[in-house]
């Protein structure tokens, strides 16, 4: 892990409008400029079709070659016939992080209670955590604002920088 920087960001959209071009990719940004703000780095940027095998093999390729430590996606968690990211998540999953989702949700429904309708997960793969946060610019930020400090320490043990959980708070 290079010391100027904390972790490593994988930002992976899922958007079959990003990836022809036809809509500008303002989740994707809206992540870029949260991570940064915390001083992570972004290893990764990519835009693919809600197809689930290459979003699948895209997961693999940044956890397997170890190119990032965190892995965020947006976009594909909703209800319709194209939205799979969820199913690309579980597919590449060794460990599944359930309280991450929750906690979105959770969190979302005191501003939306459409948020019950985002079916996103997340999971562990290797040394990398995979994240699904909707496809908004607005619920990216809404969602990843909330639990990024608890994602900090959550890296924090799955690079075996820290094992401590006891916390005065
Ligand atoms: N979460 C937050 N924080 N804010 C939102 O506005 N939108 C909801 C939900 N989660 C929303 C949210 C809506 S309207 C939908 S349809 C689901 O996210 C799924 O969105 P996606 O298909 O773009 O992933």
């Amino acid at each position: 892990m290079s010391f100027e920087h904390k972790f490593r960001v994988g930002i992976l959209t899922a958007s079959d409008k990003g990836a022809a071009g036809e809509r500008e990719d303002l989740s994707g940004t809206a992540i870029r400029d949260i991570i940064t703000e915390w001083g992570y780095m972004v290893a990764s940027y990519s835009i693919l079709p809600d197809e689930v095998e290459e979003l699948e093999q895209e997961m693999k390729r940044l956890a397997d070659e170890d190119i990032c430590d965190l892995i965020l996606t947006t976009g594909g968690t909703g209800f319709s016939v194209r939205d799979v990211t969820p199913e690309a998540t579980l597919a590449v999953s060794e460990r599944l992080v359930p309280g991450i989702p929750e906690a979105i949700r959770a969190y979302s429904m005191t501003i939306t209670k459409r948020a019950m309708l985002s079916r996103g997960t997340a999971g562990i793969r290797k040394q990398a955590l995979i994240v699904n946060l909707p496809g908004s610019p607005k619920a990216v930020k809404e969602s990843l604002t909330y639990i990024m400090s608890e994602l900090e320490h959550g890296l924090m043990i799955l690079k075996g920088m820290t094992g401590e959980c006891a916390r005065k708070e």
